[in-house]
């Protein structure tokens, strides 16, 4: 086996902190301010065709604290507002460990606009942050915070429910309470809860065309060939993208902010457009 001199061992321990300091930098200076729109078409099975054409625009996970400038999240907004959705769904995390910087994101929030309307559900964050708190700036700005209750709307002259759940992680997701059982066969339902693992828990519910989730950040740094390096607890199952189990999809959304390291890697920011179309 080949013996390192001392030099050389330094030499190597010199590259390799090098090249772990420039990979933190592009993460953080140039990665996690690349702001991608995903557009995805989700096919319906045929008890959920009335939601054919329906657009939706879904954003999570936006962590903002005093360290965030606005500039990515008025960038989001814009972005979102140019492609004209039916309905706009926030899946939570809006702040970080502090409550206090939600006021002025929902200053930013305020300018989403879609026929429809703009909904919000809260993640662990927000829960552990201060759920009351969030959630009053987030209705000041004129969205409406779903917390295991359903909203029915009308899309092309059918209605359908949006329901949202509090935060799975911390126990406060009841599905039965959002959507009792007494409307099982009634309207298709589309379900936005934070923790995306949550799926598991309803894909035998035939109501639900589609869960709608965030919380994973997509992994926030991934390796090539190898994906997401750390994952948390209810996002290991489904961490980024469109997955289909029985009569539901579900799609996770990357989301557009950071935790501690605070850097992106091979996973960009994201905003997603969801058009659902029918059955084929
Ligand atoms: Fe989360």
């Amino acid at each position: 086996m080949m013996k390192l001199s001392r030099r050389k061992l330094f030499k190597l321990g010199l590259l390799g902190g090098v090249a772990g300091t420039s990979s933190l930098a592009y993460g953080n200076l140039i990665e996690r301010h690349q702001l991608t729109l995903e557009k995805v078409e989700v096919p319906l099975k045929l008890e959920h065709s009335t939601l054919a054409g329906l657009r939706i625009a879904m954003v999570s996970d936006f962590h903002f604290d005093e360290l965030q400038e606005g500039a990515l999240i008025a960038r989001c907004v814009e972005k979102i507002n140019a492609q004209q959705p039916d309905l706009i769904i926030l899946c939570g995390d809006y702040v970080s460990h502090d409550h206090e910087p939600v006021e002025p994101l929902a200053q930013h929030l305020a300018k989403l606009t879609a026929p429809l309307g703009v909904f919000a559900v809260l993640g662990n964050h927000d829960h552990w942050a201060g759920a009351s708190q969030v959630t009053r700036q987030l209705t000041r700005a004129g969205i409406q915070v779903l917390r295991n209750q359903a909203e029915t709307l009308t899309y092309r002259h059918s209605p359908f429910q949006l329901a949202g759940l509090g935060s799975v992680w911390v126990g406060d997701a009841h599905l039965k309470t959002a959507l009792p059982l007494l409307s099982k066969k009634s309207l298709p339902a589309i379900l936005a809860v934070h923790e995306p693992d949550f799926f598991d828990r309803i894909n035998q519910d035939p109501r639900i065309a589609l869960q709608l989730s965030g919380h994973t950040h997509g992994g926030q740094v991934c390796a090539p060939f190898y994906g997401a390096m750390r994952l948390p607890s209810w996002g290991k199952n489904y961490i980024s993208g469109l997955y289909r189990r029985h009569h539901s999809h579900i799609y996770v959304t990357r989301g557009v902010g950071t935790l501690f390291p605070h850097v992106r890697f091979c996973c960009p920011p994201e905003i997603s457009l969801l058009t659902l179309t029918a059955p084929v």
